[in-house]
């Protein structure tokens, strides 16, 4: 899949987060040159077809109901063990073509590349994000009109589908909600979304979709808002894990008075913590927490270790941008601190290190001047495994 940016979704940054940000939905026709490389009916197929995706990751709703798990499971046998609700994609199929929409949820949360897809909305937004694939029969209506309380992204990747949209309303609610059409009136948005076509619905954005002559997917990128009272909560949590807060005190019916004079004092004692926090950092951290919610995170160690455990005085290095303190040359050798570590290294290793910018390449024999290739390339994994190295990829 294309790799997609922020700016792909909403344009201009700047005017996204001025204009539409947490006021009104969004609509950015052709926004995604490669629609079906984020999700295709294709690959529907596909998941349809990995056995281990069963309910609550996919669920089949016909004429308004969704349809009991019994429906459309059945048990298969793994290494002795029945597992009980396998998905059974002939009848997914067949309710399909009795016009089911079928609905994948969290599908981040199983496959990489719609992992970095809300990983791009993730980081922005420091929250946690959720992507759930909608599969709609041709000509079925999918659901009236109603807010949810999240943020939305919708991605029209085949197909086409009709989409009215509402402002919210002045008073926002934290819970979701419908509506009639005398109560909404005029929509402010109403379009055909076509493949590519992306719309943003700040949350409680009144909506209804439906299909048109054509089967349509599209995904549902959902952005659990973070109001001041999560953020805040979270704060909160942080001050009282000090060990000031740790006493039991006894608060039944015959407590001492006394315990009052102490309750007192630990609220002036968590105000005092409350406003000695530095905004900047801790609104970083909050951020930070947000985005390492589940179904963001990535990694590959199991790829990065086995290439360090294949290094040899041929393979490409690059320094990372660690921090690193060099200290004197000590008959030879020089204490390097790295990430809090402190090793001691032969000097022409660290002068050579010293003499790196973060990014820079270097050959492993060249790690250490004058050294046999195979000790440098010992020297260097050693080096990498400290993080101060990183294999670059052939
Ligand atoms: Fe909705």
């Amino acid at each position: 899949m294309t790799n997609y940016t922020f700016a792909d979704l909403v344009g201009d940054e700047k005017v996204f987060f001025a204009e539409y940000f947490n006021k009104k939905p969004l609509l950015r026709k052709g926004a995604l040159k490669d629609p079906k490389g984020v999700l295709s009916l294709r690959r529907l197929d596909e998941l349809v077809q990995l056995e281990i995706i069963r309910p609550p990751y996919l669920r089949v709703n016909l004429k308004g109901q969704g349809v009991p798990e019994k429906g459309y499971t059945k048990t298969v046998t793994v290494q002795g063990t029945d597992v009980t609700d396998t998905v059974d994609a002939q009848k997914v199929y067949e309710l399909f073509r009795a016009g089911a929409t079928i609905v994948w949820s969290s599908l981040n949360h199983v496959d990489s590349s719609l992992r970095r897809f809300t990983q791009v909305i993730s980081d922005k937004f420091g929250a946690r994000t959720d992507c759930v694939a909608f599969l709609t029969p041709a000509g079925k209506q999918g659901f009236s009109p109603h807010h949810d309380p999240v943020d939305l992204f919708i991605v029209q990747t085949e197909g086409t589908k009709r989409w009215r949209l509402w402002n919210p309303p002045q008073v926002r609610r934290a819970q979701a909600a419908s509506y009639t059409a005398e109560q909404l009136g005029e929509p402010v948005i109403d379009v055909l979304l076509e493949p590519g076509d992306v719309l943003y619905l700040p949350y409680d954005t009144p909506h209804a979709a439906a299909a048109e002559e054509l089967a349509s997917v599209h995904l549902s990128i959902m952005i659990r808002p973070r109001m001041w009272k999560d953020l805040l909560r979270q704060t909160f949590d942080e001050l009282a894990a000090a060990p000031e807060f740790n006493e039991f005190p006894y608060i039944g019916e015959s407590r001492d008075n006394s315990v009052e004079e102490v309750f007192k004092e630990k609220v002036r004692a968590l105000m005092t913590r409350f406003e000695t926090v530095e905004p900047a950092a801790e609104l970083d951290r909050l951020a930070d927490l947000g985005r390492r919610m589940p179904g963001n995170s990535m990694g590959s160690t199991f790829q990065t270790t086995a290439e360090l455990d294949a290094l040899d005085a041929g393979s490409a290095l690059r320094l990372t941008d660690v921090d690193v303190e060099f200290g004197a040359n000590q008959d030879g050798r020089v204490q390097v601190t790295v990430n809090g570590h402190k090793v001691a290294i032969p000097a022409p290793v660290a002068e050579t290190l010293a003499g790196m910018s973060a990014g820079d390449h270097i050959i492993a024999s060249d790690v250490f001047p004058g050294a046999e290739p195979a000790r440098a390339a010992r020297t260097a994994q050693g080096l990498a495994r400290l993080g101060l190295l990183e294999v670059v990829a052939a």
